[in-house]
């Protein structure tokens, strides 16, 4: 088994298949401890991690939140708003202010793209990607991987459609990362002023029909119609959009009987999924949601439980 060795979890673009591997495999053993009764390890008892949120999250911050609680670590919550940033101090001094207290790791949320990585060369304490810009968001697509091995024992061989705003998507970008490391066949769908150029270099088919990509699928990964990223007026309007692109009962008939429906949140229903397909058989939205504690748990473990060790490997 693969020791983990990087100081900071940025993308999956820097991680190996047998860096991912390792995440996964921890997170299962992780998963049970959210099942107890008494849902708390020792694991990272005097630590502290902080999270520091410049965009708004429900499930991230509260699954980051969790899962260094459920690890025994102290946990620090600052916002943008209710901090010095709002009287005009960088994110790095900061950072670097929170830093002196001697935390020893920083989750971010940055609506800029590079922000955790600018923290990461400029801290001691390690660093998470929570999600940057359009960049990436790591933890997002290993919860949708360990969704998909969990349900199918695997991911090689499988085909994975991903379908809605590819160019704004981090998610798709970290899915897009992980899902070919491990072997999965991956096709992006939506409208085309919403693909990103040169997008098939990262190793992906295009498909501009949702119906066949629909078909063709064992998972689709739906992603949200991002309309604060939408200053350019991408779309016509979000009505056809739906009728396009939206997953709706209709568009399901003749699907894979054992198909999974995913979605990162927070979902416009109506829109990218109808509120019966949200709901129904195929959908794996809030196993997604459980599992993101583990995968998270799983990150803080491997970047601070075995700290001592990193020191000497900062990336
Ligand atoms: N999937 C996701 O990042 O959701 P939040 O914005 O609620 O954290």
């Amino acid at each position: 088994m693969t020791e983990w060795i990087k100081h900071n979890l940025i993308d999956l673009e820097q991680c190996s298949k047998e860096e991912i591997e390792l995440i996964l495999e921890t997170a299962k053993s992780f998963k049970e401890v959210s099942a107890r009764d008494v849902k708390k390890v020792p694991a990272l008892r005097g630590k502290t991690v902080v999270l520091l949120f410049f965009e708004p999250s429900t499930r991230t911050r509260i699954s980051f939140e969790l899962a260094a609680k459920r690890l025994s670590a102290d946990t620090i919550n600052i916002s943008s708003g209710a901090s010095s940033l709002s009287k005009g101090e960088s994110v790095l001094d900061t950072a670097k202010n929170i830093e002196a207290m001697n935390v020893d790791l920083v989750v971010v949320r940055h609506q800029s793209s590079g922000v955790p990585e600018m923290l990461a060369a400029g801290l001691k304490a390690a660093v998470i990607n929570a999600g940057d810009g359009c960049h990436a968001h790591p933890t997002q697509a290993l919860l949708d991987l360990f969704t998909i091995k969990e349900k199918f024992g695997k991911i090689e061989g499988l085909k994975i459609g991903i379908i809605g705003d590819i160019l704004h998507s981090r998610v798709a970008r970290s899915n897009i990362w992980g899902l070919t490391k491990l072997g999965a066949k991956v096709t992006v769908c939506g409208p085309a002023t919403l693909m990103p150029v040169d997008i098939e270099k990262m190793g992906v088919d295009i498909c501009f029909d949702a119906n066949k990509v629909i078909k063709e699928s064992d998972v689709l990964i739906v992603l949200r119609i991002q309309l604060e990223r939408q200053h350019d007026k991408f779309l016509p309007s979000i009505r056809e959009y739906a009728k396009l692109f939206g997953i709706n009962r209709a568009k399901l008939e003749g699907c894979k009987e054992h198909l999974l429906i995913m979605h990162p949140g927070p979902t416009n229903r109506g829109v990218e999924l109808s509120a019966d397909v949200a709901d129904g058989k195929y959908s794996v939205i809030l196993d997604q949601v459980t599992n993101g504690v583990a995968i998270r748990m799983a990150v803080l473990y491997l970047l601070l439980g075995t700290k001592e060790k990193n020191e000497d490997n900062k990336k």
